[in-house]
């Protein structure tokens, strides 16, 4: 069963398909920041994806525009608010939550 794990809290939680990683994060007290409150109009909720990209959906255009013009996009980069859960893969899937705003 897939597992979502956090770093650098270290927390690993189970999920089901269709969530967001916003809410997966938030109900399994893992803080993520979200200051427009999920609606894709910040970039605080940047996350990594380090690993288990496979199991989730592909990034929007809306994304890759907000990551870019404040210079925080690459392949693994995303916004924890617009990343949903959608498949069961067999390995974690490894989520770093940026601490100084520039992984
Ligand atoms: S919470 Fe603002 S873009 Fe995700």
């Amino acid at each position: 069963m897939t597992d979502f794990y956090f770093i650098p809290c270290g927390k690993k939680v189970k999920t089901v398909k269709g969530k967001n990683l916003l809410d997966i994060a938030l109900e399994n007290d893992v803080v993520i920041d979200h200051n427009c409150g999920g609606v894709c109009a910040c970039v605080s909720c940047r996350v990594v994806v380090l690993s288990g990209k496979s199991a989730l959906n592909r990034i929007t255009k809306g994304e890759i525009e907000n990551l870019k013009e404040t210079g925080l996009y690459n392949s693994r980069t995303r916004l924890a608010c617009r990343v949903k859960y959608l498949k069961k893969i067999k390995k974690d899937i490894v989520i770093l939550i940026p601490s100084d705003g520039k992984n």
